[in-house]
């Protein structure tokens, strides 16, 4: 039995950009985001740049007030600024941003970096401080000596390693991984990824994994949600999700996918050819924000802004074309 851990219900996040002739001018960055995150699962969020994927994290962790709708974790409404939030709640919500160089301090060194949340929570005393910091630093298979390495002189691969274990210091139940290996090389993506993978089962995490890569999310996520100009057009399990992508804009993502097999290529969907660029989160088209762009577009799809339905057993479409199938 599945038991919903998060519940994001119509978040909204409106960044003021501007004042002109007295007119104020918003950039939408969430805009009615609807998710529920399951116990124990990964949580794929997918969408291009300045979809909102980032925004969305960051109100999560209460790094923003949000300007609308309720973020529950474990039944509690946690839909306040991080300042209004208890020292419990900081604990079991973590979050790895994706670029570990600006994350981490650099006057500081890893023991330094480490031992700061375990101190905050009170999770360690003097005596035992060493010790737990080296078995974080095991955690993410660095050795011992990395205690007194400046972050300046690691890897990006090592870097991401100490956000990991900064992040598991606490011990949380539920991580918020942004673009966790989009920073680095590719020779040691798949390793972060493996290592991250391995930790979720052996602790029991929940993973909301954010990414622009929808091919990552294939092995990786138990179900994928995407994101487009700041409201979520598609959710499904994995599995029906690349078996049956609905929504035209899942489609497009989906069918520019290199493969490397004849049988891959034969379950992708067709070639979609999209029109226009994405337009500019402050100038959202009325009606489907996706029109402008969309090779299914009719009449009402300029007119009306299509409202989530689940078009099958858990899965969820926001599309006037797709809800009829
Ligand atoms: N503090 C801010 N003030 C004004 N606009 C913002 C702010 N933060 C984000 N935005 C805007 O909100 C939109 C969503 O940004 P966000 O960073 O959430 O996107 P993203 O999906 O994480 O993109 P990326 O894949 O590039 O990380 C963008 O148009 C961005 O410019
Ligand atoms: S609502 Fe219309 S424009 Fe939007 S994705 Fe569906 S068919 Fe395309
Ligand atoms: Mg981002």
């Amino acid at each position: 039995m599945t038991e919903p851990i998060m519940e994001i219900k119509d978040l909204k996040k409106y960044f003021l950009v501007n004042k002109s002739n007295g007119k104020q001018v918003f950039v939408k960055a969430v805009d009615g985001v609807n998710l529920t995150i399951n116990q124990g699962e990964v949580m794929g969020l997918v969408g291009e740049s300045g979809s909102g994927k980032s925004t969305l994290a960051y109100a999560v962790m209460g790094m923003y007030k949000p300007s609308g709708g309720r973020i529950l974790f474990k039944d509690r409404d946690i839909s306040v600024s991080s300042a209004k939030r208890s020292l419990g709640l900081k604990k079991d919500l973590q979050i790895v941003f994706q670029d570990p160089g600006s994350s981490l301090n650099p006057s500081q060194n890893i023991k330094q970096i480490l031992e700061l949340p375990l101190k905050v929570h009170g999770l360690a005393q003097n005596g035992d401080l060493d010790q737990k910091i080296i078995d974080l630093l095991q955690t993410v298979e660095l050795s011992p000596n990395y205690m007194y390495k400046s972050p300046a002189t690691m890897g990006g691969g090592e870097r991401q390693m100490v956000s990991i274990a900064r992040a598991l210091a606490t011990d949380p139940s539920f991580v918020i991984l942004d673009e966790p290996t989009s920073a680095l090389d590719v020779s040691i993506q798949a390793k972060i990824i493996n290592m991250l993978l391995k930790l979720q089962q052996v602790k029991r995490l929940t993973y909301l994994f954010i990414t622009h890569d929808l091919s990552l999310m294939r092995n990786i996520a138990t179900r994928v949600a995407i994101m487009y100009l700041g409201k979520v057009c598609e959710m499904a399990d994995t599995v029906q999700f690349f078996k049956n992508p609905l929504h035209p804009y899942t489609r497009m993502l989906l069918s520019s996918i290199p493969v490397v097999s004849e049988e891959e290529e034969a379950l992708k969907p067709q070639k979609v050819v999209s029109t226009g660029e994405i337009p500019s989160p402050v100038d959202v088209p009325p009606g489907c924000s996706f029109h402008l762009r969309c090779p299914d577009k009719t009449e009402l799809c300029a007119q009306e802004d299509p409202v989530m339905v689940e078009a099958a057993s858990g899965h969820f479409v926001r599309c006037h074309a797709c809800a009829k199938m």
